[in-house]
């Protein structure tokens, strides 16, 4: 029945018949808030390239943990910066480093707050990379790497997280991981896996803001090609297959088509990161005043979870939840 009969615009015309029939929503609980965690700091530091975003002190973790329970928000996922960095970022598996005390810190808090933590040595690597580095070819040595991620994750549930993300990217790393947990009576923690995650440009102000920028060379070894879709499935059967309770695309908007794809792949839980670069480059045009930034965070958010996530790491989530009326 075509038109005159058929007019989509009926159910357009008053905002209760818009949200009657609103396919896709956004709440709070869909939103896990990426916190960085300075071990040198007693103020608060602002990341000059992410408006609104700050690298914490130690000290103000139990702060941050009431707001985000405030808010609503799904969780929180946890980045720390270490006082001194080494070539093998064996600083990452101090269980009195920045990670683990703002576990802890967190967890005293607000028991019920769902704690994630980043696993990954690029933070706490001196040449920034996230791997240990062969001495002789400079390329990082995916097997050596792996062994100290399985530790770190070790670190992160003993210290009370409730999920560890590998974001590496190295082969075999959600089954080594898994092993690891198992072996520590750690059973309960969940491993949410960064499986599809691109060589990204819009990585960039995050490496200012967890001062991990690789000294030399860049990640194209070990993250994905931006051209390739079909590695998409073969990187989520593997980290299905090695036991992964949760599923990451990252970075998310660049990757809509691929969060889609993924999505009807795999039962499990997905998750898209909406990076550093997504999220300064809507503060940027906004500042500038080439659009309206509420109006351009909601309907990025929402075009992520209308691709088939069911949640987001954002750092617009507290923003983005007071919109919602949190
Ligand atoms: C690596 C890691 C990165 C991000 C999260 N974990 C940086 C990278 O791979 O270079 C980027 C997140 C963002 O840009 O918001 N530990």
């Amino acid at each position: 029945m075509p038109f005159p009969e058929e007019r989509p615009r009926r159910l357009r015309r008053t905002p209760e018949l818009r949200r009657l029939v609103r396919e896709t929503t956004l709440e709070p609980r869909h939103m896990v808030w990426p916190l960085f965690f300075h071990a040198g700091l007693a103020e608060p530091r602002p990341i000059l390239s992410m408006p609104g975003v700050s690298q914490w002190p130690l000290a103000m973790a139990a702060e941050r943990a009431r707001e985000a329970q405030s808010l609503g928000l799904g969780g929180v996922i946890l980045f720390g910066l270490p006082e001194r960095k080494d070539a093998r970022g064996l600083v990452g598996l101090d269980v009195n480093g920045p990670v683990p005390t703002a576990v802890r810190a967190m967890k005293d808090a607000v028991p019920s707050l769902l704690v994630m933590t980043d696993v990954c040595v690029d933070e706490y690597t001196d040449h920034g990379h996230c791997g240990v580095l062969d001495p002789v070819t400079h390329e990082v040595d995916n097997d050596a790497t792996v062994e100290i991620l399985a530790q770190m994750a070790v670190v992160h549930a003993q210290a009370g997280a409730d999920v560890v993300a590998p974001s590496d990217m190295m082969d075999g790393r959600v089954a080594a991981i898994r092993k690891s947990l198992d072996h520590a009576n750690m059973q309960h923690a969940c491993i949410l896996s960064y499986a599809v995650k691109y060589a990204s440009a819009f990585y960039g102000p995050f490496r200012d803001a967890a001062d991990c920028a690789p000294k030399f060379g860049d990640r194209s070894g070990y993250q994905m090609d931006p051209g390739n879709a079909r590695e998409a499935r073969r990187e989520l059967a593997l980290d299905i297959a090695e036991g992964a309770d949760m599923l990451m695309v990252k970075p998310a908007l660049p990757y809509l088509d691929v969060i889609r794809d993924v999505r009807t792949q795999t039962h499990l839980p997905l998750c898209a990161y909406n990076v550093s670069g997504e999220y300064s480059m809507l503060h940027a045009a906004a500042e500038r005043g080439m659009i309206d930034l509420e109006r351009a965070m909601m309907e990025t958010l929402t075009s992520i979870r209308r691709a088939g996530a069911d949640f987001l790491l954002t750092y617009h989530a507290p923003h983005a939840a007071k919109v919602l009326g949190a």
